[in-house]
């Protein structure tokens, strides 16, 4: 069973995939650093040079991929909910797919304080940045919601108690799942 997280930029997904990855003893793959592995191009090059469609198209198969793996802890890019068709594949293959929700304000900040991704990121909309986090929470949530098996809330939780309600629900998906080690360590912020 692969777990999967979806969810808008600045939900945490890779922060929680890689805490995830690490109490599960699974690897860890970002679907977005899949692909630019793949294509030798940055996610905002592919949006430059090919256009989104391009990058939907390339996210799918990178998804089909994916999905065809067992036992990875895998994060997927903001968008990859919008086509319900990926969260099937996903499914099909008996991943278990958790939205990890965040509000505007939290995403915003989150996203804000993160220089690195923050260059890396195509802009999606032509809207002033915290406009476009508004609305494309907003209109994006029906999918997220549609696409999950769980839905995770992350607004002012740290990332240890973030992972522990994930576990909780993989663990209760069946035995292949052994329960991981439990750490005690301070409760990072998300
Ligand atoms: C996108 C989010 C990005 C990346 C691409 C499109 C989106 O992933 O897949 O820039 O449509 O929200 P992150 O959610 O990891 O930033």
């Amino acid at each position: 069973m692969n777990v999967v997280l979806i969810g808008f930029r600045g939900s945490g997904k890779s922060t929680i995939g890689k805490a995830l990855s690490e109490r599960l003893k699974r690897e860890f793959i970002d679907c977005d650093a899949w692909i630019e592995k793949r294509t030798g191009l940055s996610i905002k090059e592919i949006f430059e040079k090919h256009g989104e469609s391009h990058f939907r198209t390339l996210e799918s198969q990178a998804i089909g991929e994916l999905s065809a793996m067992d036992g990875k802890v895998i994060a997927t890019g903001g968008g990859a909910a919008l086509k319900y068709q990926n969260m099937q594949v996903f499914k099909r293959n008996g991943g278990k797919i958790f939205f990890l929700e965040v509000g505007a304000e939290a995403a915003f900040r989150r996203i804000q304080g993160d220089e690195t991704t923050r260059s890396r990121r195509p802009a999606l909309t032509d809207k002033d940045p915290f406009t476009e986090v508004k609305e494309q929470i907003e209109f994006r949530r029906p999918y997220y919601l549609k696409g999950a098996d769980v839905t995770v809330e992350t607004d002012g939780r740290s990332v240890d108690d973030v992972v522990t309600e994930i576990l909780r629900h993989v663990q209760d998906a069946g035995p292949d799942d052994k329960p991981p080690e439990r750490r005690d360590h301070d409760p990072v912020p998300l």
